[in-house]
């Protein structure tokens, strides 16, 4: 799993924008709305990558935030730094290294949990669940962005159509790596449905969980709090 990001990191931005024709910017903000973030809370952006979920929180949050970047990949989070700084944030983030399924934290420590297009690359989902529950604080809010299901049966078609042949292609183009991106098409099939995955954050120790789903179920945020 790391190798793919590895050998992805630098031009994973471009990718971004190139497989989702710009759309992944729309889900984020959505994202970003239902969050409605402000300052003086404690965020944690898990599978954070380059930043992109972070730097959207800092802009609405304000410099009064304190965000978490959290990723097992160390080249990400570098772009990301890098990106930070550019940006001219150097205070206010903490970037660092570890696995979802496994988070360095105390219980209780943070408002909000982000994971966004990283819960369908977790090897176990219902331990990164249960250790987003662990880490958020009572009231703590937890929302995820991943690809998902498309139920339209004629759109679904189209979308697989889409999926198999184009991503991979383009991917290669780009990056010169077919291997990765094949691996992202069927990581997207392997996500569970979206009820599925609502229920199982219930069972992980969340209360109220709903999803939205945006782009006819390409995409869905799912959302819950710590019981
Ligand atoms: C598609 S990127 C998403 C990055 C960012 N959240 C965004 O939306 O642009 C997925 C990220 O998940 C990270 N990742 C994969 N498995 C992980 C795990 N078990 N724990 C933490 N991060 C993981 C990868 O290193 C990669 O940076």
């Amino acid at each position: 799993m790391r190798g793919v990001f590895d050998s992805v990191a630098d031009k994973y931005d471009i990718m971004n924008d190139f497989m989702s024709g710009g759309m992944h910017r729309l889900w984020k903000d959505r994202l970003i709305r239902e969050i409605r973030p402000r300052p003086g809370l404690k965020y944690l952006d898990v599978a954070g990558g380059t930043g992109d979920i972070a730097f959207r929180i800092k802009k609405r949050a304000g410099t009064n935030s304190d965000i978490t970047i959290f990723d097992l990949n160390e080249q990400m989070l570098t772009v990301g730094r890098d990106r930070a700084v550019d940006r001219g944030w150097l205070n206010g983030f903490e970037w660092i290294t570890g696995n979802a399924e496994s988070l360095p934290f105390e219980d209780n420590s943070f408002d909000v949990y982000t994971i966004a297009f990283g819960l369908r690359n977790v090897t176990h989902i219902d331990t990164a669940l249960r250790e987003a529950a662990r880490v958020l604080k009572p009231g703590g809010r937890f929302f995820c962005l991943e690809f998902s299901h498309v139920r339209a049966p004629l759109l679904a078609k189209a979308y697989d159509l889409y999926s198999y042949n184009v991503i991979p292609k383009v991917g290669k183009l780009i990056t010169k790596d077919e291997e990765s991106y094949q691996y992202l098409v069927e990581s997207i099939r392997k996500m569970p449905k979206q009820a599925d995955l609502r229920d199982r954050m219930t069972e992980s120790g969340m209360k109220n969980a709903t999803f939205s789903e945006l782009s006819a179920g390409i995409v869905a945020i799912h959302k819950a709090m710590k019981a």
